[in-house]
């Protein structure tokens, strides 16, 4: 099989390239990659070259996403402009990659007839607002969409507008909206590798308000492998959700992080809140787990500890994209 990865020098992107080619030795991966400040050729270091193509340009791109889609039979679409607090600041980069970069994708998927057998979207549980921390309730695919930020606003018409093709056009896409990751090579302006990073050189720790939001992480390679159960077994038209089944407040998150790395709770420093700030995510990913047989292979404890290590291990790779 022959994929197209959009996105694939990013975070979860790059995780999941690297995953693929080893887990499928016959196929090929094309990844088309803008290489905005998250996007790192550096991530993909190490891989097949002989069966993996660069191509560098932005989804927006009519030329660039015709040349990208030369010869794929599937497409996993991760990118994204996807840091909530840089759509609070900027948000129409979110509107256009976001939005106009799928439509992009997708229309040139529709040119194509049924070149294409499968166009999978990640997005992400954020399309589903807020829950309180009094609630019992958790996301399902039933849950309805109430984006809150521009982000996640920018991504639930994403989600739209790839549904919208199928019952339109009658293309064959799928859906999955994950919760918060965490894991190798994720950029330091995220929440996790932020901490991490800041402690390995005993920096202050940023904690957003009160401290007491709540994420459910998921590790990096888990969701990789919902992605796969999704691309291998995964009904077309259809919608999986994926998570991690834990629910830390943030600053339970940081004091975790400081435990390992010995570190002192001095260096927890409570800042001004994000602007619109979700309480709480929680998923409830039972369809993933019925309908693909997908189980987690991480648990909290075990994947933050992985991932700290890895920051201890990686100077070179984190060092230059720091901020304080
Ligand atoms: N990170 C998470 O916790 C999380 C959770 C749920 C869903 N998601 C979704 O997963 C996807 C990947 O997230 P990530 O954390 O790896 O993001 P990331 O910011 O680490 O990487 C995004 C990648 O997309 C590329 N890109 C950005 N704009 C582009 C454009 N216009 N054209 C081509 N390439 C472009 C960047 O260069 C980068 O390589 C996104 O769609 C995001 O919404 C992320």
């Amino acid at each position: 099989m022959h994929l197209l990865v959009t996105g694939g020098c990013g975070f979860i992107g790059s995780n999941f390239i690297r995953y693929w080619l080893s887990a499928y030795p016959e196929d090929r991966i094309t990844n088309l990659d803008a290489l905005t400040y998250a996007g790192r050729p550096e991530n993909l270091e190490g891989i097949d070259q002989t069966r993996y193509r660069f191509v560098h340009g932005n989804i927006c791109d009519e030329t660039a996403v015709h040349d990208a889609m030369e010869g794929v039979q599937t497409i996993v679409h991760f990118a994204a402009e996807s840091h909530v607090d840089r759509s609070i600041t900027g948000p129409r980069v979110f509107l256009e990659t976001n939005v106009l970069g799928t439509h992009t994708l997708l229309e040139e998927m529709r040119r194509r007839g049924d070149q294409i057998k499968r166009f999978h979207h990640i997005s992400t549980d954020e399309v589903f607002g807020a829950l309180t921390l009094e609630d019992a309730n958790r996301f399902t695919e039933d849950t309805k969409y109430a984006p809150r930020s521009p982000y996640s606003a920018s991504k639930a018409a994403s989600d739209h507008l790839v549904r919208a093709y199928r019952e339109t056009y009658g293309l064959p896409i799928t859906i999955s909206n994950c919760s918060n990751n965490y894991g190798p090579y994720h950029f330091p302006e995220k929440f996790i590798p932020r901490l991490i990073t800041n402690a390995l050189r005993d920096k202050p720790l940023p904690i957003y308000g009160d401290g007491k939001y709540v994420r459910d992480w998921i590790h990096v390679l888990d969701h990789v492998r919902g992605i796969e159960a999704v691309l291998l077994r995964g009904k077309e038209g259809e919608t999986y959700l994926f998570g991690g089944n834990v629910e830390p407040s943030n600053v339970d998150v940081a004091r975790r992080i400081l435990a390992l790395l010995n570190k002192p709770e001095s260096l927890l420093t409570f800042v001004e809140d994000r602007k619109g700030h979700d309480r709480r995510y929680a998923i409830d990913d039972t369809k993933a787990q019925t309908e693909l047989g997908w189980t987690r292979i991480y648990t909290f404890e075990e994947g933050l500890a992985d991932t700290v290590r890895w920051y201890q291990e990686h100077p070179s790779w984190w060092l230059p994209l720091t901020i304080d």
